[in-house]
């Protein structure tokens, strides 16, 4: 990988047996489209060319409610977008994009962070699409809230060298990571664009002034020399997916943030620190991004406790462009890969998280408080206050939710907790003492609003099994588990507060050819091969519909974007709905209220190239690629995947 050409591109396509197949013609007027950036497109035109192109013959041929014809997926050399006929994908917002009135058009020979802070973040993840005005329920105006996770500085900067970066790209990138809010708007022909200048438009980014509350705020470890409180932290880091709550916050959450903080080892072996940090695998020596070198609070070394601010579930509220965003310590401290609410039968919020490591836990959290339906501004302070569980399951398909609190079971003194605010801190330990179940990689966890059952994403565990490693169990059944799986659980009564559940496996994926692999039950034959399951959203129909990131390798197959319904003789019936581009992973997904459009962000596409030696150009065709946003709506209009 890495050096890409035409030659190689049309190899790619013969391979994946694509010929000049109706998306490949699609893709190519799409990405022809694209280039106009922002160029109105009218709909007469695009039903023009759809039914040109036979768009719609397939429909209703089939019983489900999804009648759409899955894509064929695409060899992961193959540099565009596919989605199914019938269907047109566009390019919403680009990296580098002004989100000010006043924000320079990006120039990739001229960046500064000052300008980046004001400019769309690189790396989109989480997608959340708030109706605007709040509680209008509305469909063609929105608050997006999208997840800048992490940066790719060999495809932001020319001749970019990863061992001596200078402070400007240290400080760009620090300015690129974090989540935007941007207001968009659907014409009434039907085409989706963001306003720039939007009074709610607004850059988070690893500078980004924010609060920390819940038991944790205050504590020792959280103090240092900047902030003697222990309360107020510079920024979020590496927010990988998120959720949205029914009070119109946004959740986001702290993923990857151990790998920004470097020279853990040279702390005394023992400092208790020093074992919570490689606990969660902050390095010993020096940073990949080296980001340490210009700012001493990546230095554990010299800021033994900059770190403990990290790993925490972030809530906004991106109707208000005046909040300060807060980390609530009381969803416990891992590697948040996002958290999802539900309200609970008793009105009481849960939020569920996964912790995306291998052999790491599922985790719920219930509030003390209730929703409150009438007064938006009395919910935001419930996550500080409830009871964090993780879970463990049972082989006989039976499982618990086993309290992360302090006091009980081995969580004690003895254990080295003195407080709630140690055993959050050290999260991972406590799950550890209680006996939780070790998972293969948690990405999204998330309630099916229809039926009620949580839906889990294992994305893969390719050691499970290995020497030294746990092996398999019931719940993560494969070793060197490359493909991942997804667990469907039921809490007992329905009631998401309830201690103990039901689980069963949904899908193992893979190739369906893959003796190992399992659709619910329905035939193999029928199913899109689908790998690395990450983030899930729900359709009005309950439908799920799941992102992956990692076919590539799993299965040499480009990441997706599919659905699966769970319920009915169709229950297992995974169909591909979109393709991605070359180097990319599939995030959001998000469905607007009347689910006409899915927004997809399309994270590091052409990831493995350079500035100077491309993998992608997608989506500008004009030197290096951009991870977007985009989003995918029907031609005519209909209900997506109906
Ligand atoms: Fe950032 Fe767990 O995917
Ligand atoms: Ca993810
Ligand atoms: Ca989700
Ligand atoms: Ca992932």
């Amino acid at each position: 990988m890495g050096s890409h050409d035409e030659n190689e591109q049309c190899g790619a396509r013969s391979a994946a047996g694509l010929g000049d197949g109706f998306e490949q013609i699609l893709a190519r007027r799409l990405s022809r489209r694209d280039m106009l950036k922002g160029a109105a497109v009218t709909a007469s035109a695009a039903l023009t060319g759809a039914v040109g192109l036979g768009a719609g013959t397939a429909a209703a041929q089939k019983a489900s409610a999804l009648r759409f014809t899955a894509v064929t997926p695409t060899d992961p050399k193959f540099d565009d977008v596919v989605v199914p006929e019938g269907y047109y994908a566009r390019t919403l917002i680009r990296w580098g994009e002004p989100l000010t009135a006043t924000a320079p058009t990006h120039n990739l020979w001229e960046q500064t962070p000052a300008a980046q802070a004001e400019q769309f973040g690189y790396n989109c993840d989480f997608v959340g699409f708030l109706p605007f005005p709040y509680g209008s329920g509305a469909s063609n105006r929105g608050l997006l809230f999208v997840n800048h996770e992490y940066t790719n500085p060999e495809l932001m900067f020319p001749s970019f060298d990863a061992k001596n970066p200078s402070q400007n790209q240290v400080d760009v990138q620090i300015a690129a990571h974090g989540a935007s809010v941007v207001e968009i708007v659907r014409a009434p022909e039907g085409t989706w664009s963001y306003v720039q200048g939007s009074q709610y438009n607004r850059r988070l980014t690893g500078e980004t002034t924010m609060h920390i509350s819940g038991p944790v705020a205050g504590h020792e470890w959280l103090k240092t020399s900047e902030d003697p409180t222990g309360t107020t932290v510079h920024g979020t880091l590496n927010n990988c997916s998120g959720g949205k709550t029914p009070w119109g916050t946004v959740l986001t959450a702290e993923e990857n943030w151990h790998q920004y903080f470097g020279n853990a080892g040279k702390l005394d072996k023992s400092d208790p620190r020093a074992v919570n940090h490689k606990r969660y695998g902050v390095p010993a020596e020096a940073t990949l991004t080296l980001w340490e070198k210009y700012h001493k609070r990546f230095d554990v070394a010299q800021e033994p406790n900059e770190a403990f601010r990290f790993g925490w579930v972030v809530e906004v509220d991106p109707y208000d462009p005046t909040f300060v965003p807060v980390k609530r310590t009381a969803l416990g401290r891992f590697r948040h890969e996002a958290a999802t609410i539900t309200i609970a039968k008793n009105g009481k919020v849960v939020a569920y998280s996964g912790d995306d490591e291998r052999f790491e836990y599922v985790y719920k959290f219930v509030t003390k408080g209730t929703y409150n339906a009438k007064d938006r501004k009395a919910n935001i302070g419930l996550l500080d206050e409830g009871t964090l569980y993780v879970a463990k399951f049972n082989d006989d398909g039976t499982g618990g939710w086993l309290p992360v609190v302090f006091g009980q079971g081995p969580l004690t003194a003895e254990n080295g907790f003195s407080s709630q605010a140690d055993v959050l801190i050290n999260t991972r330990k406590a799950a550890d003492l209680l006996g939780a179940t070790k998972m293969d990689r948690p990405e999204d966890v998330e309630t099916n609003p229809v039926n009620q059952k949580v839906y889990i994403a294992l994305t893969n565990n390719n050691r499970r099994g290995a020497e030294g490693q746990p092996g398999v169990d019931k719940v993560n059944p494969r070793a060197n588990n490359t493909s991942g799986h997804i667990i469907e659980l039921t809490e007992t009564n329905n009631d998401h507060t309830a201690t103990t559940f039901k689980w069963e496996i949904l899908l193992l994926c893979g190739l369906p050819t893959d003796e190992s692999t399992y659709f619910g039950g329905y035939d193999k034959s029928k199913v899109s091969p689908i790998a690395c399951p990450d983030n899930v959203c729900f359709d009005n129909a309950g439908n799920l519909w799941i992102a992956t990131d990692g076919a590539p390798s799993a299965i040499k197959y480009n990441d997706g974007l599919f659905v699966v319904p769970v319920a009915g003789a169709e229950r297992g019936h995974v169909q591909q709905f979109y393709s991605s581009v070359a180097g990319s992973e599939v995030c959001g997904p998000e469905l607007t209220p009347d689910n006409r459009t899915v927004f997809v962000a399309v994270q590091h596409p052409g990831e493995s190239g350079t500035v100077e030696k491309p993998f992608s150009t997608w989506p500008d065709r004009a030197g290096l690629p951009r991870p977007s946003v985009i989003t995918i709506q029907a031609f005519d209009s209909r209900v997506i995947g109906s």
